[in-house]
């Protein structure tokens, strides 16, 4: 009896496979120059105030890790969850490019009709967006809270969407290279292909990755701040050199300061002002670790798209 497998059902994996199999080449890569600077734009206001004012599919890659109505912070508070949500993801994928991707962070824990989960928002868009699912990221970490009346949590997801199926998506920039034991074994596998095995392994859709801990070198001083690995990993695959990233609940900036690292152009916003501390904080990090890449800090968004697009041209 045949085994119906789930994950085929998905409709980005489907396509993917058929295109697979007919030997059809999806046009993922871009041709990109490295630029000497980049720009990055930290803007205080609230999302969709932002998000209507930015051009029709200006922007590659949208990376948030959004409110969720859990009551844990002030800012955490919305009357109906997903209608409010419902008007950024419009937003955008308006402004979202035609190869772009969007993930956001979430997880499963609704608590009462007003709250939301990341359940509520994939239920809106695949009934009511044309966004398309192309994975869910597990993130693992070892490090959370004890409980005694349920199982320790120890996960979040993170989910990818998609507006068409020639997305951007360069596997290669975050292949998990194999220890020299495992290398000898998948060189002598016939099943990988050598070329790839060489790059190292797909680092598949469960990452383990600590959570920040109080004493993390890392931390800035806000609540919910992501590590930066796991950033670096979205940034570096779903988009390229001197194109533009957007977080639009961007905390303390830390996708902001993933880009500035990788060499991306960034567009932040959170609407608490306390956020431009906590970016400052993660700019002078970067300058002790020696990351410092140089970057032009802009005032207003119309300089930011200009400076881009000279050097588009
Ligand atoms: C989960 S935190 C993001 C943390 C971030 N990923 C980091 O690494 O620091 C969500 C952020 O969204 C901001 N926020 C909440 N509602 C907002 C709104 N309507 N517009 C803009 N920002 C908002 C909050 O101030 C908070 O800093």
């Amino acid at each position: 009896m045949a085994i119906h497998n789930k994950s085929h059902s998905n409709s980005a994996l489907m396509s993917i496979n058929k295109m697979n199999s007919n030997n059809i080449k999806r046009k993922t890569s871009i041709d990109y120059k490295i630029p000497e600077k980049t720009n990055c734009i930290l803007i205080n206001k609230d999302c969709l105030d932002l998000l209507q004012t930015l051009p029709d599919e200006s922007v590659q890659l949208i990376l948030i890790d959004p409110p969720y109505n859990l009551d844990l912070e002030v800012w955490d508070t919305y009357d109906n969850y997903i209608e409010w949500a419902a008007k950024w993801l419009d937003e955008s994928y308006r402004v979202l490019s035609k190869n772009g991707n969007m993930v956001i962070f979430g997880g499963t824990q609704f608590l009462d009709a007003r709250s939301g989960d990341l359940v509520e928002i994939i239920y809106h868009c695949r009934h009511n967006t044309m966004f398309r699912l192309v994975n869910t990221i597990i993130w693992y970490y070892k490090n959370g809270m004890s409980a005694h009346r349920y199982f320790a949590n120890r996960h979040e997801e993170i989910i990818w969407l998609t507006k068409t199926d020639k997305y951007y998506f360069d596997l290669d920039s975050v292949r998990v290279k194999y220890s020299e034991k495992d290398l000898e074994l998948a060189l002598r596998d016939k099943r990988l292909n050598p070329d790839n095995v060489r790059k190292g392994k797909n680092p598949t859709n469960v990452w383990e990755i600590g959570r920040l801990n109080g004493n993390s070198l890392e931390r800035v001083g806000h609540p919910t701040q992501k590590p930066l690995e796991i950033i670096r990993r979205l940034v570096k695959s779903l988009s390229y050199p001197d194109s533009i990233v957007l977080d639009f609940f961007a905390g303390s900036g830390t996708t902001g300061r993933v880009c500035i690292e990788e060499k991306r152009n960034c567009i932040l916003c959170d609407n608490d002002k306390k956020s431009q501390d906590y970016f400052k904080k993660h700019i002078s990090n970067m300058k002790e670790t020696d990351l410092n890449k140089p970057f032009i800090m802009n005032d207003s968004l119309e300089d930011f798209f200009t400076e881009v697009n000279l050097r588009k041209n």
